[in-house]
């Protein structure tokens, strides 16, 4: 053997029953150090609570136990501070900090790994990580939420066009628009909320696959890591990542969501709409047309969603058909998991700083909300009220759009006697139903779009989310 093969099987903590080093690919090719070594502190901190553990109930002793929490506290500062060197012999986070703990002190540190096993440990480390990670995402929703709120409130009286098939419908307030986005929000976060109860289980005590001999101290430990349970099965808790694909879910509805906003932002911030401005500082140039100012940021949102749900087919791939228990093909399972963490978590926050910058280009908005007859339901809703069937009151009102349209004018803008000469039944009044103030104000129903509601509505959703009212 060479001298450097002599080290590659020196490193390996599981050497004993083979007669020759791994191959130097196959090392590099089956380590997960690479991208793994960032769940270092989930690791060192499963491992202190399982050392004072195994010292609690006497597997080693009490003094053993505190050797090993101290070694691996000071391997933690050692990581953080940059000095720790991670090694590609040592395969992974686990047997990198293992394997240091042993050289610091010394055969104590061997009896670190009683009664456990990689698999048990990576899949609580995996829900430590994603416990954490779900958590910050709802602090990120959160203050995007309150974000939405004011704006909405500040904007509740601004009229906006609606749109459905991208074609003017009915005049909306803006911030009714805004409240929509939040109320995606708010179930996204629930999604989060919920998952997190499965995520929060302990599978630490299910050591290899069969559980183990040692009279492991599992509740003791799911409360140290502030699990809320254990895993109830071995079997089941070492080899399912279902609370992973749960997850992703979640995070690919939550980007499906922010991809709806983005479309809406880089719609509104163009010239053809130009609804509203984004600050520069949310906006990038053009390298050869020195007049552009480009919504960046939406965009990237949006274009980022696409590695979210690859993530989530990814897991799902993954988990499809494999046998009972753990398989190598559980490692695959944490780059793409911490590529989706990044990327929502990233596409969140930047959302949460440029939604209070927007800046509504108000009389833009009001007068697109004017074009494409969008008070024709309450025309036809007015003649309803003086007891026109509806059917006639849509042929009626159909005519008069034609009409208008013949003019180019508004509705609001044709003649009373034109009217008049639809039906009997209009009066002079009709022009407090067409404007679209009128018709925004005549929503007042839960759920609709006048002003008054959405005042409510932003007070409910603000009480929801533990805000002020
Ligand atoms: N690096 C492994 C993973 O990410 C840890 C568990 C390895 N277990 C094993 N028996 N090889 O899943």
């Amino acid at each position: 053997m060479s001298n450097q093969a002599n080290e590659r099987k020196a490193a390996k903590l599981w050497g004993g029953r083979f007669s020759e080093p791994t191959d130097a690919f196959v090392e590099a090719f089956t380590a997960s150090i690479n991208f793994d070594q960032r769940l270092f502190r989930e690791d060192i901190r499963g491992s202190i609570a399982h050392a004072r553990m195994l010292g609690r109930v006497g597997v080693i002793t009490q003094e053993e136990a505190a050797q090993i929490v101290d070694g691996l506290s000071a391997i933690e500062v050692e990581i953080e501070q940059g000095d720790f060197v991670w090694s590609v012999a040592r395969e992974d986070v686990h047997m990198n900090i293992e394997a240091r703990l042993i050289e610091k002190i010394g055969d104590v540190g061997k009896k670190l790994h009683t009664g456990r096993s990689r698999n048990d440990q990576i899949a609580t480390d995996v829900r430590l990580y994603l416990r954490g990670a779900v958590d910050a995402m709802i602090s990120e929703i959160d203050r995007l939420s309150f974000g939405l709120l004011d704006l909405a409130e500040a904007e509740a009286d601004t009229v906006m066009p609606g749109f459905t098939h991208l074609q003017v419908a009915q005049p909306v307030s803006f911030g009714h628009h805004l409240l929509a986005w939040q109320q995606m929000l708010a179930r996204d976060r629930e999604r989060l909320l919920d998952a997190r109860k499965r995520i929060n289980i302990m599978p630490l005590g299910s050591a290899a696959l069969a559980g183990t001999s040692y009279p492991l101290d599992r509740e003791w430990v799911a409360q140290e890591l502030g699990f809320d349970g254990v895993t109830q099965n071995s079997l089941d808790g070492v080899s399912d990542r279902d609370f992973l694909i749960e997850f992703l879910s979640a995070a690919s509805l939550i980007m499906m969501h922010l991809s709806r906003m983005s479309e809406e932002l880089v719609l509104w911030t163009s010239a053809q709409f130009d609804f509203i401005d984004l600050p520069d500082r949310f906006c990038t140039g053009s390298s050869i047309m020195p007049q552009k100012k480009n919504p960046d940021v939406p965009e990237l949102v949006r274009g980022k969603t696409g590695r979210v749900y690859g993530s989530l087919f990814n897991l799902l791939t993954l988990m499809k058909s494999q046998p009972l228990a753990y398989n190598k093909d559980n490692q695959e399972d944490k780059e793409p998991v911490f590529d989706a963490v990044d990327t929502v978590l990233g596409s969140l926050r930047a959302f949460a700083d440029m939604i209070p910058a927007i800046k509504p280009k108000r009389e833009n908005m009001y007068a697109a909300a004017k074009t494409g007859f969008s008070t024709a339901t309450d025309l036809a809703d007015y003649l309803v009220r003086r007891g026109v069937p509806f059917r006639d009151a849509h042929d009626i009102v159909g005519r008069a759009v034609r009409i208008a349209q013949d003019k180019g004018v508004d509705l609001a803008d044709l003649a009373l006697t034109e009217l008049q000469a639809l039906s009997d039944q209009i009066a002079e009044d009709v022009f407090t139903v067409l404007t679209v103030e009128g018709s925004m104000a005549a929503r007042d129903i839960i759920g609709g779009t006048a002003p008054d509601q959405v005042r409510y509505q932003v007070k409910q959703a603000r009480k929801a989310l533990g805000g002020r009212g």
